[in-house]
């Protein structure tokens, strides 16, 4: 592995110099204006294979020199991509194999990007000799920072090839086939196999009812990405082990289909893509779907992460394309910063002519130079980001977490029952909100995560439990931690099989209570949360809450609130468990949001925890980052009102100005404060 060793903020984003070779000029004033607007990190070549090999064999690296070398001339760095997010089309015409065959089980035409078989050995070479010779060639170019491996890995093949590697991969973990039968239940409509060669990937013109078969196919579509992206770093890390590798990870609730935590092993710094809908509405809400993604982004490896792409802009495949309003670039690429991004970089540097992206927010527009308002803001960016610069490395020093678990995500929706949107993700991130809210940074986990770090940690719907989980947080609540558990927890195994003998199954013992069934209400239905008198969190009056409802027993658990409605009133919706030297709570409904806050405040200080700020008040967000001991905290307003917001004697880290007290944000301010 090697370090992320970038000396400052890295400030720039994609910039594809080979769309533009044939219009001389360019690349000298793509240079002047990245200075003028503080650029001083590119990635290169992400889309570049039909440049780099326009034949079989055919290697042209000279213009890359020629880019790397300005660039190096010019200060500025760069992070080189192995081009193998589309590859070339006189490839797919020669070898149709590396197409993609989708799970209706038909080869793709040459076409878009990320269409390639991730298993065939044919497109596996090509991308090893062209890494290799890019690593000959450039593994030591003094411009050359970091590795951006291909862009944005994602999709699934089902071809012959892929199917055999499946079945190699499930042989592996079963060793026989009385092993797999079991594990998948195929007992039930008459799905035994009797030979290895019958198992072939879910598809919709065949089986999609095996649950566990569905979770093997899904872990080993993210396996077989992680490989390939291995073998792509094989010759980068042989020919320069000293340059770190990255790869971008993306998507509204960070992409279902890859589980990001099993790329632990093959990344030196994770890097997300960032496209929020700003101005859509919420842009609070916004800002808290975003940060949930930074934080995921940040906890896969635990240190700072790069935002490796975002809009200076407008995005061009949102439904409404608008634009950034004043204020708003500078806040939301703070808002990485904010939550540990070592970068603010962007998709793209210099506006297409063609395609479809030539409407996509780029620093540099159509027009060509430098007087618009986009690139005024990016320049601003660029300076805050150089005035930030004793902050580059620092952590976020998270002592709460969410667990949010891609296995999980995948089993909760391919469960049919107790009802068909059971919205895991929304549900999550109801609950990291209300943790932000209550003032405190937090981490967002897998399930395989360590607990080391934290105090609190919350553990929404964990519907199915993975070998050691329970025993893991067993031992963070008996050491001290708080814990929060809810409705539809416990209940399946890594096969997607239900536990047996009392839900929550394995996390029983810890929750202290036994789930004898579970409610499912129409969306206009509600019960309500009625705090019991002298609960231990002082929480009072009553609280509506519906969506999923569990009818639980308390068996060591103490109960805490009780449903005020329907043949259940009466029966527990709040309860704790006092196990070891810390506690266990068990939340039965999915609440409204007031609640959540009200508890999540509670339980922090009863975990022990410092609030960033004494409160924060609506439509603010508070993070902080520490170096050296040295605390700053990012005090964000994504609201439409100014706000209020009392802080300790704190000088600001891009005016020097000192401030104590209560202060004021305009809407979509921020302030940067070093604590004193
Ligand atoms: C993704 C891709 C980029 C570009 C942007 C546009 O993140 O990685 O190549 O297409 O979307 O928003
Ligand atoms: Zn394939």
């Amino acid at each position: 592995m090697a370090e992320w060793t970038f000396p400052v903020f890295g400030h720039g984003g994609d910039y594809n110099p080979d769309q533009w070779l044939h219009i001389p000029g360019t690349l000298e004033e793509d240079i002047r204006l990245m200075k003028l607007s503080h650029v001083n990190l590119v990635s290169v070549g992400i889309f570049s294979w039909a440049a780099l090999e326009p034949e079989e064999g055919k290697y042209d690296f000279d213009w890359l020199e020629h880019v790397l070398d300005t660039l190096h001339e010019n200060g500025i760095s760069a992070l080189l991509a192995t081009p193998s997010g589309a590859r070339p089309v006189w490839m797919a015409q020669k070898y149709p194999e590396v197409l993609r065959v989708s799970a209706n089980r038909v080869r793709n035409l040459q076409g878009g990007r990320h269409n390639d078989c991730y298993t065939t050995p044919v497109y596996r070479e090509f991308v090893r000799r062209m890494n290799v010779a890019l690593a000959e060639k450039f593994g030591h170019h003094p411009a050359v920072v970091g590795w951006h491996i291909s862009n944005e890995y994602l999709g699934e093949c089902h071809c012959e090839c892929c199917q055999e590697a499946f079945r190699s991969f499930l042989k592996e973990k079963y060793l026989t086939l009385k092993a797999l039968n079991e594990a998948y239940w195929t007992g039930f409509w008459a799905k035994k196999y009797t030979d290895w060669n019958q198992i072939v990937s879910p598809s919709p013109r065949g089986e999609t009812g095996i649950h566990g078969l569905n979770l093997d196919w899904k872990r080993f579509v993210t396996r077989q990405t992680v490989d390939f992206m291995r073998q792509e770093i094989q010759p980068i890390r042989r020919l320069c082990p000293d340059k770190p590798v990255t790869t971008n990870f993306h998507g509204g609730h960070m992409l279902e289909d890859l589980d990001y935590f099993k790329f632990q092993d093959v990344l030196d710094i994770s890097s997300f893509d960032a496209y929020p809908a700003w101005g859509s509405g919420d842009d609070d809400k916004t800002a808290l779907e975003t940060s949930f993604n930074y934080d995921c982004t940040r906890s896969i490896l635990r240190k700072p992460w790069l935002l490796r792409e975002s809009t200076p802009s407008m995005t061009n495949w949102q439904e409404v394309c608008k634009l950034k309003r004043p204020g708003m670039h500078l806040l939301s690429s703070m808002q990485a910063v904010a939550h540990g991004a070592d970068s603010v970089q962007y998709f793209q540097w210099r506006k297409s002519r063609g395609s479809s992206e030539k409407f996509h927010g780029a620093v540099v527009d159509h027009v060509g130079h430098e007087h618009t308002r986009v690139f005024r803001d990016v320049t601003q960016v660029g300076e805050y980001l150089e005035k930030l610069k004793p902050l580059v490395g620092s952590r976020v020093p998270a002592q709460a977490a969410v667990i949010y678990d891609w296995n999980n995500r995948w089993a909760v929706k391919d469960a049919q029952g107790p009802r068909r949107d059971k919205q895991y993700e929304a549900t999550v991130l109801e609950h990291y909100a209300a943790l932000r809210r209550a003032g405190v940074d937090v981490d967002v986990i897998d399930e395989e995560q360590s607990l080391e770090p934290y105090k609190i940690v919350a553990a929404p719907m964990m519907y199915l439990v993975k070998p050691g989980v329970a025993e893991k947080l067993e031992k963070f609540v008996s050491g001290g931690g708080v814990l929060l558990m809810t409705y539809w927890s416990g209940i399946v195994d890594e096969n997607d099989l239900c536990f047996l003998g009392g839900f929550p199954g394995p996390l029983k013992k810890l929750a202290g209570i036994w789930s004898e069934e579970i409610d499912s209400l129409y969306p206009d239905e509600h019960n309500s949360i009625c705090m019991g008198e002298g609960n231990e969190l002082e929480i009072e009056g009553e609280y509506e809450c519906g969506f999923l409802l569990d009818l639980i027993h308390p068996e060591t658990a103490r109960v805490q609130a009780v449903y005020g409605s329907d043949f259940y009133k009466g029966m527990p919706a709040l309860t704790v468990n006092d196990f070891g030297k810390g506690k266990a709570w068990y939340l039965t409904a999915r609440p409204e949001e007031r609640f959540l806050q009200a508890l999540y405040a509670r339980l922090v200080r009863q975990a022990g925890l410092k609030p960033l700020l004494d409160s924060v008040p609506a439509g603010v967000q508070v993070t902080s980052r520490v170096k050296e001991g040295q605390l700053y905290r990012f005090i964000m307003n994504f609201g439409d009102n100014a706000a209020q917001v009392k802080v300790p004697a704190s000088q600001d880290a891009i005016s020097g100005e000192q401030v104590l007290g209560e202060i004021e944000l305009s809407p979509k301010q921020i302030r940067i404060l070093k604590q004193m």
